[in-house]
């Protein structure tokens, strides 16, 4: 069933803090803005979407290795790549109501004029730079000396920690590096839930080439950046835009950009970037190091600066999308058999859904109750999260289920104590299977596979 935009916004945001996928921050102390708290189910889908996007793009590929490097660098490092002097957003202040704006933002509604304030028609102030860093001090006293960063992305770190890993890795170019984590900016612009946060996860790519190869390996990465969307995430087509960014509005070092934008309830907004940074990072760190970062090709002692792809993924923007995406309200019969009811539903891919299978004893009897345990104890071994659920009726019991996006729901009754079999419901179809005991938790494994 179609949902408005409007109407998609709220039910999300609340659906979220009901059932524990994502509250507001600091909530008891009156809140705290763009701030968020992840709770049990939303801790979950993101560890899954972070452990799949590792498995297919660090484990599961030979030419990539991963690293964890600090939230706080060397203060050099964003002198070097050029974030203390320029990473900034461009602000103006309403004179009257005192609101913030990005000028960029408003010039774009605006068809490049910045006009007044779209809440009160007051005039705007000029044109003030923001710098996005999150300083901080290091050390005992406030000294200015010892001024240092938080990381405004995690790209930073595998640049500089790219002599080690060229010296220890053992592998020929093209090679990449990638992690996951924590990145800082000091946002001052309303967030729409997850989407534009002060901290947040990336999980990125740095694609070391030969220069002449950098054309080819942006396009292989833009295509295994399609399939993540299409296969692992599964957003349909319709709400992705790949978005190739003109030549006028790239950073001057980037020879092609694309931002991978997607369809939110608020609008159609950046979700990934996909950059060729040239040799751009690695000659900055090198001409501020001092020190050589050529590769040498073992063959030949050929000595290259390779140029670099960077594949970007928002942790965060990836899991709004995936809850936006996967929300749906069906029309279900009413447990009583007379007429139809709304039916909200998440309708998650299994491999990413924070509960795998639920297990419902019908009734709390030891009979059924010692069943269904052992079916919960077989799935946990083989690693599959399970949730053992057995108060409350079971068409409430299920709605939770579908409420959190549990692919399957396996119900023990009082046959299970005779035939040794239950029932298995399909969270999307609804449709009930009856199955052996013993082979649920091995079904689910391979259903999963199969995403
Ligand atoms: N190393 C390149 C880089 O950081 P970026 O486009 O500034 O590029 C990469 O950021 C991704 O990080 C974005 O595509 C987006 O998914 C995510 N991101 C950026 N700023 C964010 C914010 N304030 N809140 C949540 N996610 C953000």
């Amino acid at each position: 069933m179609p949902i408005s935009p409007e109407k998609k916004m709220d039910l999300l945001v609340s659906l979220c803090k009901r059932r524990g996928f994502i509250y507001p921050g600091s909530e008891i102390y009156g809140g705290f803005a763009n701030s968020w708290d992840y709770g049990p189910y939303g801790a979950q889908l993101k560890k899954n979407i972070k452990d799949a996007w590792w498995n297919r793009f660090v484990i599961g590929r030979d030419d990539m290795v991963g690293i964890e490097t600090p939230i706080i660098m060397h203060p050099k490092v964003w002198e070097a790549s050029g974030h203390v002097a320029t990473f900034s957003d461009p602000l103006v202040d309403c004179k009257k109501c005192k609101h913030r704006f990005r000028a960029d933002h408003l010039m774009e509604v605006n068809q490049g004029m910045l006009g007044r304030c779209p809440l009160c028609t007051g005039e705007l102030t000029d044109i003030k730079n923001f710098n996005l860093l999150f300083k901080t001090s290091i050390g005992v006293t406030e000294d200015t000396s010892h001024i240092a960063y938080l990381r405004p992305e995690t790209a930073g770190g595998m640049f500089v920690a790219w002599k080690n890993v060229r010296d220890s890795a053992r592998k020929r170019l093209p090679f990449g590096i990638a992690q996951v984590g924590k990145a800082f900016r000091n946002e001052i612009t309303p967030g729409n839930f997850i989407f534009r946060t002060r901290e947040f996860d990336q999980m990125e790519i740095e694609y070391f080439v030969r220069p002449e190869d950098s054309a080819r390996a942006f396009e292989e990465w833009l295509i295994a950046m399609k399939a993540w969307v299409k296969n692992i995430l599964k957003l349909q087509d319709a709400n992705v835009v790949y978005h190739e960014i003109a030549d006028v509005d790239r950073a001057f070092y980037s020879t092609r950009t694309i931002d991978v934008e997607y369809t939110y309830p608020f609008g159609t907004k950046e979700l990934y970037g996909l950059a060729n940074r040239s040799d751009y990072d690695l000659s900055r760190h090198a001409e501020a190091s001092d020190m050589d970062l050529r590769y040498v090709d073992s063959a030949n002692g050929e000595k290259i600066l390779p140029h670099i792809i960077e594949p970007t993924w928002g942790l965060d923007r990836t899991v709004l999308a995936v809850l936006s995406e996967h929300l749906d309200i069906d029309e279900v019969d009413t447990a009583e058999g007379e007429g139809t009811e709304p039916r909200m539903v998440l309708r998650l891919p299994p491999l990413l859904a924070p509960v795998k299978v639920a297990i419902l004893p019908l009734q709390k009897k030891e009979e059924l109750v010692s069943i269904a345990k052992k079916i919960s104890a077989s799935c946990r071994e083989k690693g599959l999260a399970v949730e053992y659920d057995e108060s409350g009726s079971i068409g409430k019991r299920y709605r939770r289920q579908d409420e959190v996006g549990t692919p399957w729901c396996v119900t023990v009754d009082f046959d299970s104590v005779t035939d040794g079999a239950c029932t298995v419901r399909s969270r999307d179809s609804m449709e009930q299977v009856r199955m052996d005991v013993g082979e649920i938790a091995g079904w689910v494994e391979e259903k999963i596979k199969m995403n």
